[in-house]
């Protein structure tokens, strides 16, 4: 089997969550898959989403530094990349001022330097070939000052925004670039986040799969962006008209620590 009967698709964060099943949808569809997280799980991962007919690749690698990404693109061993998947995110909730800042600046590595390192990488030697799909897991936190969670949504608020940016600059080239923007999905994120003592935390929220099926079907035909969810969709029209100050008081009515003193 060739390259050309079976595209390869890299898939970050895919232990878990929304990247796990973005990787279920792109297996399902024909892709060999390169899949990548920063712990152990990625492994018996890698081995859910094999089958005898795709070839699965997985490795651990800490995607918030270059060399981590690095390392996941020598993984390629020179392949051609038909579709990227920058799933790979973290969360932080509570006040700014308690936070630790190593957390801090893990999640602006992760969710900003190690993603747009990967996708300059990914998308030149896309170019080079004329094609690709990239699809980049932003938010509609990204849409909203995020009170209790201030880092988090601007990282998001970066991704959506550079993202558009990116498709625009790569109009006609044969690459198109897709934003997933999500709400709140039932996954690991707001446990590693430390905010299950939150309204948020502590609400419905949708299923990963749904999400990720939005988002791959998306990218596989170039759209611009997906919110997910008529309640997301209506939180993001919401967003684009309420005023700054008023989206952040909002927001940290369900973002607060219920242990927060009053
Ligand atoms: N859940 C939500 O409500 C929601 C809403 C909007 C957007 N999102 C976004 O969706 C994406 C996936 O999150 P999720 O909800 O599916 O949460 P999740 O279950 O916690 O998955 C996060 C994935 O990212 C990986 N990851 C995190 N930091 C990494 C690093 N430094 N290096 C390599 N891999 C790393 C994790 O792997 P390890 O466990 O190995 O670190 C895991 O595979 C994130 O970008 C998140 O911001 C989530």
């Amino acid at each position: 089997m060739n390259a050309q009967s079976h595209p390869l698709a890299i898939v970050t964060g895919a232990s878990s969550g929304i990247g796990f099943e973005l990787a279920r949808y792109c297996a399902i569809n024909g892709f060999e898959l390169l899949i990548a997280a920063d712990e152990p799980e990625i492994h018996p991962a890698a081995e859910v989403l094999r089958s005898p007919t795709n070839t699965v690749d997985a490795v651990e690698t800490d995607l918030s530094t270059l060399e981590g990404v690095d390392e996941l693109l020598a993984a390629l061993d020179g392949r051609p990349v038909a579709a990227l998947l920058a799933n790979a995110g973290r969360g932080l909730g509570g006040a700014f001022l308690e936070q630790d800042f190593a957390a801090v600046r893990h999640v602006i590595d992760t969710n900003v330097t190690g993603t747009l390192y990967l996708v300059q990488k990914v998308a030149r030697q896309m170019r080079s070939r004329g094609e690709g799909r990239i699809l980049i897991t932003g938010s509609i936190a990204g849409f909203m000052p995020g009170t209790y969670q201030a880092v988090y949504n601007g990282t998001k608020a970066l991704l959506d925004s550079f993202s558009f940016a990116l498709r625009a600059e790569l109009k006609g080239s044969g690459i198109t670039v897709t934003c997933l923007m999500p709400g709140a999905t039932e996954t690991e994120f707001f446990d590693r986040a430390g905010m299950q003592d939150t309204k948020l935390g502590q609400s419905k929220k949708d299923a990963p799969a749904a999400v990720a099926r939005k988002g791959f079907d998306a990218m596989q035909k170039g759209e611009g962006d997906v919110v997910t969810g008529w309640q997301n969709r209506l939180a993001a029209a919401i967003s684009s008209v309420m005023p700054s100050g008023a989206l952040a008081a909002v927001h940290g009515r369900s973002t607060r620590p219920r242990s927060a003193a009053d």
